[in-house]
């Protein structure tokens, strides 16, 4: 789908919507539709239900003698509730709506909202962002598909008085879109396709935007003492890589420690020995949604040119069962010098984000870590799929990531630590075990990966609920929905980036 931007005149083909205001208050491009409609807008409102409000349509078909397919009036709600991710929801809704009606092109008019937080080109720019992400389709396996079973959108104009500033404010949105996209695409891939060295060869695509990727592989790793990492891939006939992606958008001379992010890319995890029910195993090909957010972000950072430098790490390996896998009760010592009992194979992701985590902190020494993983079933029956749980050894790092989740859409909710947590993860062979008792289970997987911080600002994103959706909303169609790149895109934006 095309996006552009231009002046508000009616269209000479296709689909147009305008706006109203909650109580039916029209927009000047809708007071503008309807007089060349000869009134035929005005009318159709008085025998709908139109009110206004923020998930209100209404359709008119071939409008009077005009050369429009359909004329949509979509409503805003009260002003002062038209922010960005209103706007981001808009457009969204409005081009899911176009994609079924058989238009190939549709026109959105963004007029000013009197007493809005967002300028006309601000929200141009956003609705234009939304109608982006929720284009988003994961079509190539399917070969079957009739022309009217396909989306029909082709060209989308944003309608606005000054097309250029609006343009300029999307550019960077436009980015941050190829990222989630990114991400959705190597999310919703199968595990036959995408294993820890395909995926590594994804990461190293980014090198076209001047992002430095290196890819270690076992050999490495096993030099590096990274055998938490290791012990979880030994049974995969795929090999584990480390993948290390560093942007660096600072000037050369400014030494500031770098941000870090850091995602578990569990590419399948059957669950090894202590292997998982078949019922629903398939979704655990997007086991590896940390890692490949991680990637997303980092391809929205470069694609930007953002003024930071940013860390990304991603630890890939298959968890399989077979002759050569891991066993329950394992002891196996990790980078950090520590050791695990391994009572259960499937707490495998911890496992691997211990290595990678004292990796990235040991080698770049970084001002603060995110990890992201869809580490345990407990967050999904704890938080829903609404928030993802966000543990962290730092208030401010946390009311930072809030108010970025509050700011993207991508809602968090913290979660306590604490040493009561901590000891239930105690061993009688080593120093810990990798899983704890009935209780508290996503406490506890990140008590285990807070015992490979040191004195760095740390957080632990529980993503597990959040990877994959099987409902569409506004701007996430169902399926992979890229959680986390939007999130810390904007964490990075509103607090390290300089300007
Ligand atoms: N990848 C799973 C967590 C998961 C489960 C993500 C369902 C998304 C949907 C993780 O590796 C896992 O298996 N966790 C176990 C931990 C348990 C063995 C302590 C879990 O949550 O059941
Ligand atoms: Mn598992
Ligand atoms: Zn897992």
């Amino acid at each position: 789908m095309k996006i552009q931007f231009a002046k508000f005149e009616i269209p000479e083909s296709g689909a147009l919507a305008v706006g109203a205001l909650e109580d039916r208050k029209l927009q000047a491009s809708a007071t503008a539709l309807d007089k060349a409609a000869k009134g035929a807008l005005i009318r159709a409102l008085g025998v709908s239900r139109f009110k206004g409000r923020s998930d209100d349509l209404l359709q008119l078909l071939a409008p009077g003698d005009l050369p429009l397919s359909r004329a949509l009036l979509f409503g805003l709600g009260q002003a002062t509730a038209v922010d960005a991710l209103a706007a981001q929801a808009l457009g969204g809704r409005l081009v899911a709506y176009t994609n079924g009606t058989g238009d190939s092109a549709l026109a959105i008019a963004i007029d000013a909202v009197p007493g809005a937080a967002l300028s006309p080109a601000e929200m141009a720019a956003n609705v234009a962002f939304g109608a982006r992400l929720r284009a988003y389709r994961f079509d190539k396996y399917r070969t079957k598909e009739k022309p009217e079973q396909k989306p029909s959108l082709k060209k989308l104009t944003l309608l606005v008085e000054d097309p250029n500033a609006a343009k300029k404010l999307f550019e960077p949105l436009d980015r941050l879109a190829d990222g989630v996209v990114f991400t959705r695409d190597l999310v919703s891939e199968p595990a036959n396709v995408i294993y820890p060295e395909s995926l590594a060869e994804q990461a190293k695509t980014l090198e076209e935007l001047d992002v430095k990727v290196e890819i270690l592989g076992e050999k490495e790793m096993k030099k590096l003492g990274m055998n938490a990492l290791l012990g979880v891939g030994q049974g995969s006939a795929r090999e584990s890589q480390l993948v290390v992606m560093q942007w660096k958008g600072l000037p050369e001379g400014r030494k500031k420690p770098p941000v870090a992010f850091i995602g578990k890319g569990v590419t399948f995890d059957t669950g090894g020995i202590s292997i998982k029910p078949a019922a629903g195993m398939e979704e655990m090909k997007w086991d590896m949604a940390g890692a490949g957010a991680v990637i997303g972000l980092m391809k929205a950072l470069a694609g930007r040119k953002a003024k930071v430098n940013a860390i990304g790490v991603i630890g890939l390996v298959e968890n399989m069962p077979s002759g050569t896998a891991q066993r329950p009760g394992d002891v196996v010592k990790s980078m950090s010098g520590q050791t695990i009992e391994v009572i259960n194979t499937d707490a495998e992701g911890r496992l691997v984000l211990a290595d990678a985590i004292w990796y990235t902190q040991d080698r770049f020494k970084p001002q603060l870590m995110v990890n992201l993983a869809t580490l345990t079933g407990a967050i999904m029956i704890a938080l829903g799929q609404i928030h993802a749980g966000l543990f962290s050894n730092n208030d401010q790092l946390s009311e930072r990531l809030l108010a970025a989740g509050r700011g993207s859409g991508e809602l968090l909710w913290r979660m306590p630590l604490g040493e009561g947590y901590d000891k239930i993860i105690n061993s009688d062979i080593a120093d810990m075990k990798n899983v704890g008792n009935r209780y508290g289970g996503s406490i506890t997987a990140a008590q285990f990966i807070q015992r490979f911080v040191n004195d760095v600002p740390w957080a632990h994103l529980d993503i597990a609920g959040m990877a994959w959706s099987d409902k569409d909303a506004p701007t996430v169609p169902k399926g992979a929905t890229g959680y986390g790149v939007r999130l810390l895109e904007r964490f990075v934006a509103d607090h390290y980036e300089e300007r």
